[in-house]
């Protein structure tokens, strides 16, 4: 065997590679070029006919034979359990592997947009404890004594006598205790009842309470400003109804209603084809609520609103069950991150 011989030994070796389409055949190709009865020892055993002066020349060729066909076997073996070529192996439209970054929950998000949209007219943001005393709130938000709300079976009472706030109305109560009018907070928070869990209650939820208390508020400032609020969270399109109703701490107490975002008023499932969907609860607040705090309720004004947030969050998100909010499943939460 000479050096041209080599060359198209492996040449050819390397073209039997290639053609090898299953384990199976590459095994057999293997051993016939590097097997212990195959071309390799075949070659080793001619390096002594070589002229002395050509069996450098030889053995390297022996080698790059051997290397070569060696990384070619390695290489196909890796293309054939993959079984396909790489072109095939490898689909260029998959997303590629980004690491999930985390985001906002979806709740936290609308909570932040509610309350940009109030800093932009002044409003300050106020806190409470979510442990509360009956008297933020119940007593001095003007509850009677027999109102159900206060009941066990809808009020998580501790032992000590205090409360898990059902609202965050008490937060008004605090803000109004330690300041003196003018007031004008935003005031976001858990809220907690005894409720069954269903699509769309929960014992532990979000509210956002608004306050807006000095000399001469009206009930056309409570509109005026609520009204602003719709076109910034929903649209500019959004209609706003008010709707009489009550509420202990306020009087005269609304029900404040927005054009339904998915039918624009048109009439669909989402708003029961009523058009309108219930967005929060608003008055303008008692003077037995202003004594409990200290102010003159003659001469106090003031109006106050108090939202739930998942019901937005629900509604602006188009999500169906409430806990689907609380359950972290990452593959949920992603699509609003
Ligand atoms: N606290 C009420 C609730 O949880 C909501 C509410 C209604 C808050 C009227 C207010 C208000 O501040 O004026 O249902």
């Amino acid at each position: 065997m000479q050096l041209e011989d080599l060359h198209s030994l492996t040449s050819q070796a390397l073209t039997d590679i290639a053609n090898a389409d299953s384990a199976d055949a590459l095994e057999n190709v293997r051993v016939h070029y590097l097997g212990r009865k195959g071309k390799l020892p075949e070659i080793m055993a001619g390096l002594k006919d070589i002229a002395p002066e050509d069996r450098p020349a030889f053995g390297k060729g022996a080698n790059d034979f051997k290397v070569q066909v060696s990384e070619a076997l390695q290489s196909r073996k890796t293309e054939l359990l993959s079984h396909s070529s790489p072109a095939d192996a490898i689909d260029v439209t998959l997303p590629g592997n980004t690491g999930f970054r985390g985001g906002i929950h979806p709740i936290r998000q609308i909570m932040l947009r509610v309350i940009d949209i109030f800093d932009r007219i002044g409003f300050n943001v106020a806190t409470g404890p979510d442990v509360e005393s009956v008297f933020n709130n119940f007593d001095a938000l003007n509850t009677p004594a027999d109102h159900p709300s206060r009941d066990e079976q809808d009020t998580f009472y501790l032992s000590d006598g205090s409360l898990l706030r059902t609202q965050t109305s008490p937060i008004q109560i605090r803000h109004m205790l330690q300041n003196p009018p003018p007031v004008r907070i935003i005031a976001p928070g858990r809220a907690y009842r005894r409720d069954t869990p269903d699509a769309t209650h929960s014992a532990n939820f979000h509210q956002v309470e608004g306050l807006y208390v000095a000399e001469n508020v009206s009930l056309a400032d409570l509109k005026g400003d609520l009204t602003y609020f719709a076109h910034e969270i929903i649209g500019k399109n959004t209609n706003v109804r008010f709707r009489p109703h009550f509420f202990p701490f306020t009087e005269p107490s609304v029900e404040v209603d927005f054009t339904c975002h998915v039918c624009k008023g048109k009439g669909c499932r989402v708003c029961k084809n009523s058009g309108w969907i219930e967005i929060l609860g608003a008055g303008m607040v008692d003077p037995r609520v202003f004594e409990q705090v200290g102010y003159n309720p003659e001469t106090t004004t003031g109006y106050a609103f108090g939202m739930g947030l998942e019901r937005i969050a629900m509604i602006m998100l188009e999500i169906d069950d409430i806990r689907r909010l609380y359950e972290n499943d990452a593959r949920f939460l992603r699509q609003f991150a």
